[in-house]
């Protein structure tokens, strides 16, 4: 394992119970804190990205909008917001997902992202798959190709990889509830 990912997993805060009772929270604001750390994960995924003709980078709103663009600067690619419903002003396309109550949606503008593109879809965590799997439904309706999908944090427990179409996921840190 590369020596920075350690690093990286110590600015991880945890809150237990918050939002609600039973969940322990990953917070990765206490990594944007350290200049170190921050950098060292924007490193980490451009590393791995430079080289994979990658031509657009999808980040979801909000904390994938934290570690989206600067990956997309440092690897030459564009970058495009997934958004929560009615943000987003031009003509856009939509993905539905379920939440643990009700539905939420991930709204993409038409025209941002071709055929021809191949994408990296960014988020900070993978939990259940849900909002990962909308991100590549949107993608892949457009014809884009979907070459990989990145997160900082995965909870592997919750067996969010199963619903990536068979897309490959790279993680940086896992965090397990029970040991
Ligand atoms: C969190 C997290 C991921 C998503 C993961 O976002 O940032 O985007 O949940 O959950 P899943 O794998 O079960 O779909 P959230 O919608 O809470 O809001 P935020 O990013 O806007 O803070
Ligand atoms: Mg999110």
């Amino acid at each position: 394992e590369d020596p920075r990912i350690n690093g990286i997993k110590t600015k991880i805060r945890v809150v237990p119970d918050f939002p609600k009772k039973g969940i322990m929270f990953q917070d990765i604001t206490t990594v944007l804190l350290d200049p170190k750390a921050f950098k060292d994960t924007i490193d980490l995924f451009v590393e791995r990205y430079r080289d994979k003709n990658i031509s657009v980078v999808a980040g979801i709103e909000a904390r994938g909008f934290l570690f989206g663009p600067p990956i997309a600067l440092a690897i030459g690619a564009k970058f495009v917001p997934l958004r929560k419903p009615k943000k987003l002003p031009g003509e856009t396309i939509f993905e539905e997902y379920e939440l643990e109550y009700g539905n939420d949606r991930l709204e993409m503008h038409v025209g941002a992202v071709e055929a021809a593109d191949r994408a990296l879809v960014v988020d900070d965590l993978i939990a259940t798959g849900g909002t990962l799997c909308a991100a590549i439904n949107l993608l892949e309706r457009v014809g884009a190709e979907v070459v990989e999908c990145a997160c900082v944090i995965e909870l592997p427990e919750l067996k969010g990889r199963q619903r990536l179409k068979g897309k490959p996921l790279c993680m940086l840190v896992e965090y397990r509830c029970s040991f």
